[in-house]
């Protein structure tokens, strides 16, 4: 294997964790302080899970996106500042066109564009409620400069086939285009999927700061250490695609320049992200005192799409999204309008008690044979409880099909507090999860 060629710049990366300490303060600082402006231009909401009626502003996931997207345009010198101080051997002038690493630029970008239009798609769904048949293209088409981008850098369309599957499909298939399709789906996922896992104090910030915590490890794993932390290689998966190359080895760090530059990228991207969430997090934590709103869902969600595609982990970005996914195949029915769906499916709060239960769907006319045939498959694996009439034996009623009423109904009721830290513990334990079926499991079914 090829020595790394020059070390990539990481001073940049130190610059890029002063600038999140400043983005953390930042929003520390600004999430109160604004919060009135908020209530004042109407931007609030009642706080569903308590007795009082005091209006929290909502929508401060505005002001993180714009610390977060700001931070991210006063970074872009630095990110490129190799390439300015760079000096040309035939042109004493300095650098010349051609060695500008424009292609770089165009992702950075680029993924600039998307979090723009997200914040901006996230900002008028909490203006205006957008309909769901009118709001799930939007990401579809902003993610087209990325896709563009991805495929000006002959971004890799192929997946390996697990051993099992290989004397069927060979060992690369190509999915060409509908690899393309895929990406563009995967931006409208990760936005929406948080946006559903959602209604209890600090549930969608802390979904992205573990998510952001999980991407960012990943990274770290490919970057030049100088410790020999010496990871087999072949547990970091088949050599034959970009996305599974390892880069660890004695001392040095083996693999491509761009594989790190890639991992580089996406940690500028991932930073500021976890500093402005973090910060949010501490006003948004049990009892709230603000409310993160559409805007933050879809720009963290966004992110992680950014970053998925660009430096080329989507799949690996999917395994960080365990409960996201549990929760939208759940959903499905109710987001697909087999089962009624009201407009509030987060878990009933119970004043008396301060426990909240699960909260449940009515029927108001009989269920359809299929969503019969779905509840009831739902309740066999106890993943919702339905009430029956005791003669007839027709669903009069069914919890709401998330992941947050799946945890009251298998754990019993519990206080909203409880209710976070649990989810919390879910999505550390599916990261866990994530990285042994990436690094320890891919070594068993992909060879190396
Ligand atoms: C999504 C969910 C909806 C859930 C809602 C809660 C789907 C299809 N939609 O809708 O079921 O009820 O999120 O956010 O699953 N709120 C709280 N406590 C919180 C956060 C929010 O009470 O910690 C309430 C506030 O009244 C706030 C409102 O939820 O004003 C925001 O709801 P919104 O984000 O507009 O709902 P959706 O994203 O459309
Ligand atoms: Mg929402």
């Amino acid at each position: 294997r090829p020595l790394i060629d020059p070390v990539p710049p990481l001073p940049a990366l130190y610059t890029s964790i002063g600038f999140s300490i400043f983005a953390l303060i930042a929003t520390l600082y600004l999430v109160p302080a604004l919060g009135p402006t908020f209530i004042k231009a109407r931007l609030s909401g009642r706080d569903l899970l308590k007795i009082y009626p005091d209006p929290i502003p909502e929508s401060l996931g505005l002001v993180c996106a714009s610390i977060y997207i700001l931070t991210l345009i006063l970074f872009i010198p630095f990110a490129f500042s190799d390439a300015l101080t760079l000096k040309s051997d035939t042109t004493p002038e300095g650098i010349t066109v051609s060695e500008f690493p424009h292609q770089k630029l165009s992702v950075y970008l680029s993924s600039l564009l998307s979090l723009l239009i997200s914040t901006m798609l996230g900002f008028l769904d909490d203006v205006f409620d957008i309909r769901w048949r009118h709001k799930l293209p939007i990401p579809i088409i902003a993610s087209i400069p990325l896709l563009i981008v991805y495929f000006a850098e002959r971004g890799n369309t192929n997946v390996v086939v697990p051993l099992p599957l290989r004397f069927l499909l060979g060992s690369l298939v190509n999915l060409g285009p509908l690899y393309y399709i895929y990406m563009s789906l995967l931006s409208t996922f990760t936005t929406n999927s948080i946006n559903i896992l959602a209604g209890i104090n600090g549930s969608e910030v802390s979904q992205a700061v573990i998510i952001a915590v999980s991407v960012i490890l990943n990274d770290l794993l490919y970057l030049p250490w100088p410790i020999d932390f010496r990871i087999p290689v072949h547990l970091l998966g088949s050599k034959t695609e970009v996305e599974f190359g390892g880069v660890w080895s004695a001392g040095m760090a083996y693999g491509s320049k761009e594989l790190v530059e890639r991992h580089l990228f996406s940690l500028y991207f991932m930073l500021p992200l976890l500093a402005v969430c973090v910060g949010f997090m501490y006003h948004n934590w049990y009892p709230a005192r603000a409310f993160p709103g559409d805007t933050l869902c879809y720009v963290t969600g966004m992110a992680f799409s950014v970053v998925g595609i660009q430096a080329h982990f989507s799949k690996t970005l999917l395994l960080f999204f365990i409960p996201q996914i549990f929760n939208f195949v759940l959903s499905c029915p109710q987001l697909f309008g087999v089962v009624p769906c009201p407009r509030h499916r987060v878990p009933r709060f119970e004043a008396d008690t301060n426990l909240l239960h699960p909260s449940k769907t009515l029927f108001l006319k009989p269920p359809s044979r299929l969503a019969t045939f779905i509840l009831r498959v739902l309740y066999t694996l106890r993943l919702i409880d339905i009430t029956t009439h005791p003669e007839t034996g027709m669903i009069l009623e069914s919890t709401n099909l998330t992941i947050l009423n799946f945890f009251l109904v298998r754990l019993g009721p519990m206080r909203e507090k409880q209710l976070v830290q649990v989810l919390i513990c879910a999505q550390v334990a599916g990261s866990v999860l994530a990285f042994v079926v990436r690094y320890g499991l891919a070594g068993l079914v992909y060879d190396g």
